[in-house]
């Protein structure tokens, strides 16, 4: 009766453990970088210099800041703001929070949301 019970716990977690792997695996994926573009590809540099050491960009864990993988795909960002260039170009040049603004130039803000897009 005992080893009954046990059994239908541990089936229970398994079945929620089940759910939530597929629920993290359900994000879509990114292109992989053989298919970027030459400026996707120079936004992942300006991404390299600029944000990486504190955001992951192939899953969504916590750095200093939340992974960004299909940032631009959610419905939400973690602040709960839709993920448009708009608010994405704010949070980069403004900062927020925790997070220090980055000065970049036109050319290299078009390639870093261009890059964002892929991930
Ligand atoms: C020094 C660390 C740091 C750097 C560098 C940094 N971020 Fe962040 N970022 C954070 C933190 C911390 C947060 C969480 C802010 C909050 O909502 O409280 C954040 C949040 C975000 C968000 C989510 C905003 C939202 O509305 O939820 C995005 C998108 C983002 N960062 C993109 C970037 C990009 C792109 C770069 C590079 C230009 C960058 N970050 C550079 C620390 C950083």
């Amino acid at each position: 009766m005992l080893i009954r019970t046990f059994a239908a716990f541990i089936a229970v977690i398994s079945a929620a453990g089940l759910f939530l792997a597929l629920g993290c695996k359900s994000l879509p994926p990114s292109k992989p970088e053989s298919q970027w573009t030459p400026q996707e590809a120079r936004g992942a540099a300006v991404y390299h210099t600029a944000c990486a050491r504190c955001h992951y960009p192939t899953n969504t864990r916590g750095l200093n800041g939340p992974g960004l993988q299909a940032i631009t795909k959610v419905p939400a960002m973690p602040s709960g703001a839709p993920p448009t260039d708009e608010r994405l170009t704010n949070v980069i040049l403004h900062g927020r929070n925790m997070m220090p603004g980055t000065s970049l130039d036109d050319q290299q803000l078009q390639d870093l949301l261009a890059y964002l897009h892929t991930l």
